[in-house]
């Protein structure tokens, strides 16, 4: 069976790629490469010895997707197509609910066309209420996003569960992740942001490798273990396996569910830092600077419903994400740009 991945080029995209082509799927991909590299698809091709079809074009082309589903027999999409970085969705909001809200659109329209109502969607943490208790469940509160980004996600979680809700016939799966860090154990593919990074592991793996000086902790006096902030990383390969086990799930069922993909535990800020460089054996320079506005002091989630009804759990420890993360970015300082 083939799946359509959209934004496949991409960090989780890759990975996704990846373990599809390794448990047995034929793999398609649509990405405009605005935010990667399709060097990345090479190297999924070189790492898995299988080939996948690659399209350069924008979800949102309607006329685009309607050949790839003539050209292909698609049995499930994957969308990962998105914009995603939280402070440029406040500057730039109209480009975000378009490229992130116009592309589910066309893409659900098309697919209900050619009569393929499969779909499995990239949502976020973003989404719960900062006001919840941990850990997060699926029934958590969600909604009162503080930014457009959060709010791309809340609006297609209610587009694609409304469709489910009023076309039996579409299959449709929701996850949630939590904070996906690391890369494939190879360290021919990982996390190429564009710029300075906003996320932390990027920053910290760019410090590093000395391409950024040092790395600024937003904040010490959360109410934490060590005042730091407090996040469920999860390893980029665990995540793409949890996306090969909601197409089976999708395959199986109609309607809407959603899922957690978290591991459960939540690390510190100096957590992290601390099993960087024990893991590692790298300097890694840091200050403690005044908190970041909207971030939240804990966050991370229940993956009860992710073990027991798709059968997926997170294996890799916080060590592996740090050695996976330095092997990526140490044989790739300037990522797939060079
Ligand atoms: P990424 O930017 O590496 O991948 C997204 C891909 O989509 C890129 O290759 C980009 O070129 C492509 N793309 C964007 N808009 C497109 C469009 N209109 N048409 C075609 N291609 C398009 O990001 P990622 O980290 O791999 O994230 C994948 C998805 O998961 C996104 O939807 C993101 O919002 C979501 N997500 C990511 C995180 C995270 O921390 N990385 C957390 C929660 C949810
Ligand atoms: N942090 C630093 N220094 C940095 C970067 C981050 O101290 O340079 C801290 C943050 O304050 C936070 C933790 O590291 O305590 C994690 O920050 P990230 O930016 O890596 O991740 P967030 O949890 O803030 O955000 C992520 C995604 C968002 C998503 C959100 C909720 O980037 O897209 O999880 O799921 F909305």
């Amino acid at each position: 069976m083939n799946v359509l991945v959209t934004g496949g080029a991409g960090y989780i995209g890759s990975h996704t790629c990846l373990e599809l082509l390794e448990s047995g799927y034929g793999v398609v991909v649509i990405d405009n490469l605005c935010n990667s590299n399709p060097k990345s698809l090479d190297r999924v091709m070189e790492l898995t010895g299988k080939t996948l079809k690659f399209y350069e074009g924008d979800v949102r082309d309607e006329a685009l997707l309607r050949k790839i589903f003539q050209e292909n027999e698609i049995g499930c999409v994957i969308h990962f197509a998105g914009l995603k970085a939280v402070g440029e969705s406040v500057s730039q909001p109209w480009r975000y609910y378009d490229n992130n809200l116009n592309s589910t659109l066309v893409l659900t329209k098309v697919m209900k066309e050619v009569g393929m109502q499969n779909i499995i969607f990239s949502s976020s943490a973003t989404v719960y209420t900062a006001d919840n208790e941990m850990p997060l469940r699926e029934t958590s509160r969600t909604g009162g996003c503080t930014n457009p980004y959060g709010w791309t996600k809340y609006m297609t979680e209610q587009i694609l569960s409304g469709l489910a809700t009023a076309e039996p016939e579409w299959s449709i799966v929701l996850l949630r992740y939590f904070n996906p860090i690391g890369a494939h154990e190879s360290g021919r593919i990982g996390e190429d942001p564009r710029g300075i990074p906003n996320n932390l592991m990027p920053y910290i793996t760019q410090v590093a490798v000395g391409r950024r000086e040092m790395l600024s902790v937003y904040g010490n006096d959360y109410d934490t273990h060590d005042g730091t902030g407090v996040r469920d990383y999860i390893h980029v390969v665990d995540l793409a396996k949890g996306h090969v086990a909601a197409v089976k799930f999708a395959m199986e069922h109609t309607g809407c569910e959603v899922f957690n993909l978290g591991t459960g535990t939540g690390y510190s800020v100096l957590d992290m830092v601390n099993t960087f460089r024990d893991v590692n054996q790298v300097a890694l320079p840091y200050k403690i600077v005044e908190r970041r506005p909207g971030d939240i002091a804990t966050c991370y989630a229940d993956p009860a419903k992710s073990r027991e009804v798709l059968g997926w759990t997170a294996t890799k420890t916080l060590a592996d994400m740090c050695r996976d993360s330095w092997n990526w970015q140490s044989n790739n300082p300037m990522g797939y740009g060079e």
